[in-house]
């Protein structure tokens, strides 16, 4: 995989991208395959929904990447009382007055560059109707017929469950709108509960700032970002090997998840789109929440064999393992070591990326943690 040559020379504004990455990383707890996401959304000019249970740091996270971003934001909590004026602007009554149907939309979401719309689900059918057309068509019914365009560039949508199946058709359609989508799980290692625990205060602290034009040229640039021949072998098998398993996502979806993976490329600084960028794919290429994702993610990895979700399995292994132990029983104490020890081990034969660096250091530290808890619990 080639590095660009020099990244702040060809692509300065990819260094933006990288700073604000690592800087979002380093405060938030567990979260980088979100910030992945949503960094990954900026740059494709699609729309992620994230999933997860209340207090899971979602908000945290798109807060923190709207105060990154300049331009005008546009935040709401939907319920089903939320009134289509509160979120497309008031009718203007001036206008009302000429016998004219129009919409004063300063400060809503027809001018938003960037969105927030937590508990977007819950909003009513009038709501997901305009919704749907502004996520979609990036347009919207000024009032009198007359369609206008919108800005926006990124709608970041929170929810805490997915929608039940029997869903309504505006609320499937406005689903499918959400390119990327991602369950948000709770802190999963001790280490990430400690943090969690004892530093009072997670806000990133962000050293940049991106403008709207910024983003937009980064977009172009991901935009043009090659495919290696490998990349594009291992997408079509995955695509068919997810049909043979009933999972066919839309022409759309596909289409769309192209765009997604070369902008994961140029997250991850390189200048051809390789298998391993793939991994992103696991947000796009499913319809059905329930089992699909897992599904997807397996498929994926078995063919394109992304590092990083090979880490997450491990590191899902070593919290289970960890959970499991009884540190005064030294026989399960030697045999979790010995679990721990063979995956630091598999960790060591993946090719070296920053997350594979910091996934080891974390494996052996547990391991030296263990391995004292139990000399002495004896
Ligand atoms: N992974 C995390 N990393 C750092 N802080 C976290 C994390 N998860 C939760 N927190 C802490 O918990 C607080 C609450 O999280 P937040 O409000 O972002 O949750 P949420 O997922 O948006 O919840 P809700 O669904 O209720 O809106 C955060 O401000 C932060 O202090
Ligand atoms: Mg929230």
């Amino acid at each position: 995989m080639k590095p660009f040559r020099s990244p702040s020379e060809s692509h300065p504004v990819h260094e933006k991208f990288a700073k604000a990455r690592e800087e979002l990383s380093s405060a938030l707890i567990e979260r980088d395959e979100e910030i992945n996401l949503v960094l990954t959304a900026l740059l494709a000019n699609e729309h992620v929904l994230l999933v997860g249970p209340p207090g899971c740091g979602k908000s945290l996270l798109v807060d923190s990447l709207l105060s990154w971003v300049g331009g005008t934001k546009f935040t709401i909590l939907l319920t089903k009382f939320t009134s289509v004026e509160e979120v497309m602007g008031p009718v203007s009554l001036a206008a009302l007055k000429a016998d004219k149907y129009l919409r004063v939309t300063t400060g809503k979401l027809p001018e938003a560059d960037f969105a927030f719309i937590d508990e977007v689900l819950k909003g009513s059918s009038a709501i997901l109707n305009c919704l749907l057309k502004i996520l979609n068509e990036r347009s919207f019914d000024a009032g009198d017929g007359i369609v206008k365009k919108v800005p926006l560039k990124l709608c970041l949508g929170a929810s805490n469950e997915w929608p039940a199946p029997e869903t309504s058709k505006e609320l499937s359609a406005l689903f499918d709108r959400f390119t990327l989508r991602k369950t948000v799980t709770p802190i999963r290692s001790q280490l990430g509960r400690q943090r969690l625990l004892w530093a009072r205060d997670h806000v990133p602290k962000l050293s940049t700032t991106i403008t709207p034009a910024e983003v937009e040229e980064a977009r172009r640039t991901a935009a043009t970002l090659p495919w290696s021949k490998d990349a594009k072998e291992a997408l079509e098998s995955i695509l068919k090997e997810l049909a043979r398993e009933g999972i066919q996502p839309g022409d759309r979806r596909q289409f769309k998840t192209v765009g997604v993976v070369q902008a994961f490329a140029f997250l991850s600084g390189v200048d051809e789109v390789q298998p391993e960028h793939l991994e992103i794919a696991q947000c796009c290429l499913w319809d059905d929440p329930t089992e699909q994702p897992q599904k997807v993610a397996q498929v994926i990895a078995r063919i394109a064999n992304p590092t990083g979700m090979r880490v997450t399995q491990l590191l899902l292994e070593v919290e289970s393992v960890l959970a499991a132990t009884d540190v005064r029983n030294l026989a399960d104490a030697a045999k979790s070591a010995a679990k721990l020890g063979e995956v630091e081990r598999q960790l060591s034969s993946l090719s070296g990326n920053g997350r594979v660096d910091k996934a080891r250091l974390y494996v052996r530290e547990q391991l030296k943690k263990l391995k004292l808890a139990s000399i002495e619990a004896v």
